[in-house]
């Protein structure tokens, strides 16, 4: 039986690459150059299947992969249907926050109970947090480069991740309130897990291993 791990270009792949050539996963064409979607490795039944980052979740719950590495963020908005979570790779680390305007006063619409816009491709962890909060908002979806939304007078705020900080000061926004700590995990079909134990349970010891030696 072929096991199928999916991973995505960028980010993931990168700091990925590292934990697989430990657990001995070398793949046979280069991830990250090849137009090859379903790249084989030198492990025997073992091959990664190239995904986009918020589709990595959709492809394991569905068993299209059995493993997979997706960010807290991407399986928080897509909820972790089907999903076996065993192991926080410690990779790809940073936080989801909210961020406004410097020259918006977040505190001051909030206590005033204004209804906020707010950019984010987080509609669903958006509606969650603000619902829990009992604050008013109304959720713009937008798939990529959330900062310029309250520049040009699309949003309030935005939802979005911050690492360095960088893209939130060099589009004179400021964080204001965080949502919760991101990092990439393991994900496991969870009916794989029960037909094809005794091929994928070596593999997660072997990456919580290799992530333990990461740290
Ligand atoms: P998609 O292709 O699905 O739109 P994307 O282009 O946002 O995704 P990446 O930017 O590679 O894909 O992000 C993949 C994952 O890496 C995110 O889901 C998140 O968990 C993590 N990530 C994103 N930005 C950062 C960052 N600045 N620092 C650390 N990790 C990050
Ligand atoms: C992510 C995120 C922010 C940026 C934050 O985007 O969406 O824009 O990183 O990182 P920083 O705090 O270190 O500046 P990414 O670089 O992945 O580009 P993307 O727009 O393609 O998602």
């Amino acid at each position: 039986m072929t096991i199928g791990i999916a991973l995505s270009k960028g980010r993931i792949l990168e700091e990925t690459a590292p934990l697989l050539a430990r657990v001995g996963i070398r793949p046979k064409d280069h991830p990250e150059r090849t137009r090859k979607l379903v790249v084989e490795t030198e492990r025997p039944g073992v091959r990664l299947i190239i995904v986009r980052a918020s589709d990595a979740p959709t492809y394991v719950q569905y068993g299209a992969a059995d493993l997979g590495i997706a960010g807290k963020d991407v399986l928080r908005e897509h909820g972790g249907t089907g999903l076996y979570q065993p192991l926080d790779l410690g990779i790809a680390a940073c936080r989801m926050m909210v961020a406004v305007r410097k020259d918006f006063d977040y505190e001051a619409a909030v206590r005033q109970g204004a209804r906020l816009r707010i950019a984010t491709k987080y509609v669903q962890v958006t509606r969650e947090h603000f619902a829990a909060k009992g604050v008013h908002v109304d959720p713009i979806r937008l798939y990529g480069s959330m900062e310029l939304a309250p520049l040009v007078g699309l949003a309030d705020a935005i939802v979005d991740l911050v690492s360095t900080g960088n893209t939130l000061r060099a589009n004179n926004l400021v964080p204001v309130e965080e949502i919760m700590p991101v990092s990439a995990r393991l994900i496991v079909n969870q009916a794989a897990l029960k037909m094809k134990r005794a091929q994928l349970q070596p593999l997660i010891e072997a990456f919580g291993e290799a992530a333990r030696r990461a740290r």
